[in-house]
Formats: structure tokens, sequence, C-alpha cells
């Protein structure tokens, strides 16, 4: 195991442990571990390598159980995914809604290495009635929002019979070539590419196979929405990440020098697609001009992109904007959807800064 300093991460929550990834520090197309964020319900499960064991079961025709060295010396994956928090940007809702206040940086790219969860599924003979897969994590406590179980609970996520069957969902060992780090999920986690962070579940010590929709309190009370069925709501559990672009330079309320070339950039992603463009605006959304993507599309990791603008000779207050564009034709919304409540803020993000002769002269 990897221990790692989480110096450079901004603290949201002490304990347990959310903390922010700095996004304006954004440089490489993999964010480094020691820089990707790390949001945990529950103190961190001490979990060693020796009493690991991973129990496949429920309904399946040949349930069994993997050591930590089993996983390891089964054929393995290696594919680089986005990982962003759904309650990500939090901070930019106005009224501010309760919740940790993430800004830009509960999200991050990184490369995964592990073995795919439909070779498990496979091994096990997932039962043809199975409809959903049950991830289980090792850490319990009690959780927060109201209703709440009885006793304490683990963090459990399941996931959809034909998502759980997609070659790209990993039972991960390895973050950016080494051994995961404690807070990123040591020894072993999920990690579902295309959904929301809260699909991979960290300290992965059980999957279980289920004969019906499973109802658990993190993907209803917590980690749920709003949907319609004929014109009422019903609530579901959040999957698919949205399409999302951010703007990691400049910062909010930076101070530029007027006349000078100024490189914007940041990073946009879509869930099952590909983000196809990006387009900035430098005057809150009235004109808007191409940026350039800086990475080749690939399926469920960012694109980091960039503009080069010349910032206006006038010095005030600047709006700057981005807006992605993906393979299905759909583009970021201007405003959050409110039948998301706290979570899927991904419309396009107020970037206001300040152009001011006092700097850089
Ligand atoms: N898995 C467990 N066991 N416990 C957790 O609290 N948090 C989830 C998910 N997996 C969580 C978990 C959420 S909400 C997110 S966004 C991601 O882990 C964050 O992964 P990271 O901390 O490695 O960035």
């Amino acid at each position: 195991m990897n221990e790692h300093s989480p110096a450079g991460l901004i603290i949201r929550q002490k304990e347990p442990r959310n903390l922010e990834s700095p996004f304006d520090r954004l440089d490489s197309y993999l964010t480094p571990a020691e820089l990707f964020y790390i949001r945990s319900h529950f103190p961190t499960p001490n979990l060693d390598r020796a009493g690991y064991r991973l129990r496949i079961n429920g309904a399946v025709r040949h349930p069994f159980v993997l050591t930590y060295d089993e996983l390891r010396s089964m054929p393995a994956e290696t594919r680089p995914a986005t990982l962003e928090c759904a309650g990500n940007s939090r901070v930019f809702l106005v009224p501010q809604v309760p919740g940790a206040q993430w800004e830009l940086g509960a999200a991050g790219n990184a490369e995964w290495t592990g073995v795919p969860l439909r070779m498990l599924l496979e091994r096990a003979g997932l039962a043809d009635d199975a409809c959903e897969v049950v991830l289980e994590g090792a850490d319990r406590g009690i959780p927060k929002e109201e209703p709440r179980p009885a006793d304490p609970i683990a963090y459990v996520w399941s996931l959809p019979r034909a998502k759980a069957l997609q070659p790209e969902v990993l039972i991960a060992y390895r973050m950016n070539g080494r051994n995961l780090t404690r807070d990123h999920g040591f020894p072993v986690r999920a990690i579902v590419p295309g959904h929301y962070g809260m699909a991979s579940v960290k300290w992965l010590t059980r999957i279980v196979a289920v004969r019906e929709p499973f109802h658990g309190y993190w993907q209803t009370t917590d980690y749920g929405y709003w949907d319609s069925l004929s014109g009422n709501p019903v609530r579901r559990a959040l999957g698919e990440m949205q399409l999302k672009s951010e703007i990691a330079r400049p910062r909010v309320y930076e101070t530029l020098p007027p006349n000078r070339l100024y490189t914007i950039c940041g990073a946009a992603w879509a869930g099952e697609t590909d983000v196809t463009e990006v387009c900035v605006s430098t005057d809150d959304g009235r004109t808007w001009a191409e940026a350039e993507l800086l990475d080749p599309p690939r399926r469920h990791a960012w694109r980091r992109w960039k503009f080069d603008w010349l910032t206006p000779s006038k010095p005030g207050r600047y709006t700057l904007l981005s807006r992605a564009r993906d393979a299905r034709g759909v583009a970021q919304p201007d405003g959050h959807d409110p039948k998301y409540g706290t979570y899927v803020i991904n419309h396009c993000l107020p970037i206001e800064v300040f152009v001011d002769d006092a700097v850089g002269a």
C-alpha cells in the first residue's frame, strides 16, 4: 500500500475525509493520486492484504471467495476513467444548499488496473434472472441524512445488470500504476466508468447478485433524484455522469492584466459518450468561440482543452463560461436542473475574474 500526503488537497470535512483537488493545478491528463479528491462517508477502514477476502455470492450458481493475491493473479486490464462526485460544484448553487461545498475539484482522471467485474460474474455463473449487482464496502457507520436506518450500515451501491456486465467496470487494485492508497479504497475497489463516483465502491468486500431491484439507503435517500413516470415524480438512483466542462484557470476572482494573451484551460467529460467540442465565452454567454481539445477522445475519460484569450483593455469584472457538446449532439445546460436536488451540477459554471492594470505591469 502507498501512504501519501494529502498536502495539496483542500479540506471540506476533516473526518470522515472529504478532501478536494486543487483544480487550478490541472496540468496533466492523469491526476496524481496525492491530488485526487477523497470522498468518504465513514472513517477509512483498516484492511490488510493478508486478511482481505472478496466474496461473490447471491443469485449465482457458484459463489466463491477470492484472496487479494488470487485477485491479482487473474488477467487484468488498465484503463483511464474520470470520477466525479455527484455533488461536485455544489458551491455554485444559489441559494446555498446543504452538503459539502465542493468547488471544481471533486473530480479527477486516473488510470485504473483491475479485473473486469464481468469476468468474476461469469466465473460465479450469474443467474439469468439477476437484475442488479450489489457492491458492498467494508466501511460502516450511521449516515447523516434522514430517514436513517436503525443500525449502522455499510456503504453499498447496486449496478443494473447491463452496466455490471460492461467490460469497462473494474474490480481495481491499482491507480496510476501503484497500489491503491487507503483513502482511495485499498486494497480493492470498484471502478464504474461513466457513472458518478458514488458507484465506485471503495474497500470492496462483497459482490452480491440480486433478483429484485435493490433500494438501499445510499441510492434512495442520498444519491437519488426525482424522475417522472406518467407525470408523477418517482425516486431513482443517480447513474450516468452528465456532460460537463470546467475551467481550471483562471481561478474564480483571479485578477488578470489587461491586453495580454491569457490561456484559459480546463477539462470536459461525458458519461457514456464522448466530448466532441468545448466553447468558451468571455462575456457572460453573449458570444462563444471554440476551444482547442488537447486530449484524444477516450470513452469515460476527460479531455483537457485550452483557449487563448486576449484580455480586454478595459479594466473591470468579466464572466467566463465553458460549454461542452457531446457526440449525441447534447450541450451543457445554462442552469441546474432542480430534479437533481443538491446533485448533478453540470450547467455552464460562471467564473468571474477581474481585469486590472495594477497586476502584471
Ligand atoms: N465507497 C465506500 N466504501 N465508501 C464511501 O464513502 N464514497 C463514494 C465512492 N465510493 C464511498 C465509496 C463516493 S460518493 C465517491 S464520489 C467516490 O467513492 C470517491 O472516490 P475517491 O475518494 O477515491 O475519490
